[in-house]
């Protein structure tokens, strides 16, 4: 890991660490995203109304997100496979703590792969069962332009996000809508296969520590 520097944004809430992974802690964390997608595959949810996500999914944790006819909700198994889900990589751990800590700790991780144009419209991660905790991401790979606005609505802000970066929705911007415009193809060689890595801790359960 590199150092843990912080950088000022637009959005009052957002906080963003660039290049937190260096280029072998990248390569690290890919390897074992990739071992724990061997035990739960990625695989392509649907929306409430039945139209396919562009990203692929799965997740690490006592608990993962998932989308289906029956709505969005956070369960147990895989929905393809009915297994639990891998436990969540212990770096993933270890960098919530150095960002975000606090008194909640992370028991869901979704992996949203981006390929082929894949991307995310603005949405809010409200889920949770405690909507105070925060959200933290973790960018692998190609790199991708992210769109964040209030809450409320009006004006939102785009930036960039690299291969190694960690945000995170914190206070404010805990309910800010986000989403992915577009990925930067063949920007980064760092996954097998190409495409864009997204890991996204959260406090998803009602269990305090
Ligand atoms: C998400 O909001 O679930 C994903 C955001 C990202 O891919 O950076
Ligand atoms: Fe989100």
């Amino acid at each position: 890991m590199s150092a843990i520097l912080e950088v000022k944004t637009a959005v009052e809430g957002f906080r963003l660490w660039p290049g937190v992974l260096d280029a072998s802690a990248q390569a690290d964390l890919v390897d074992a995203v990739f071992t724990r997608l061997e035990a739960a595959p990625l695989y392509r949810p649907q929306t409430p109304g039945g139209r396919p996500f562009s990203v692929r999914m799965s997740n690490f944790g006592p608990l993962g997100w998932v989308s289906d006819r029956g709505g969005y909700r956070y369960q147990a198994t895989h929905p393809e496979t009915g297994r639990a889900w891998p436990d969540i990589p212990p770096v993933l751990l270890d960098l919530w703590e150095a960002t975000v800590g606090g008194p909640r700790r992370p028991d869901a991780c979704l992996v949203n792969l981006y390929r082929e144009g894949a991307k995310m419209g603005l949405h809010q991660d409200k889920d949770e069962a405690d909507l105070g905790a925060p959200v933290l991401s973790v960018s692998l790979g190609d790199a991708a332009m992210f769109r964040i606005g209030a809450a409320e609505g009006g004006r939102t802000t785009t930036l960039r996000l690299d291969s190694g970066d960690v945000c995170a929705l914190t206070g404010p911007a805990r309910l800010a809508r986000h989403g992915i415009d577009r990925v930067l193809e063949g920007s980064s060689r760092l996954i097998p296969g190409g495409g864009r890595l997204n890991l996204t801790l959260r406090a998803a359960g009602v269990s305090l520590r």
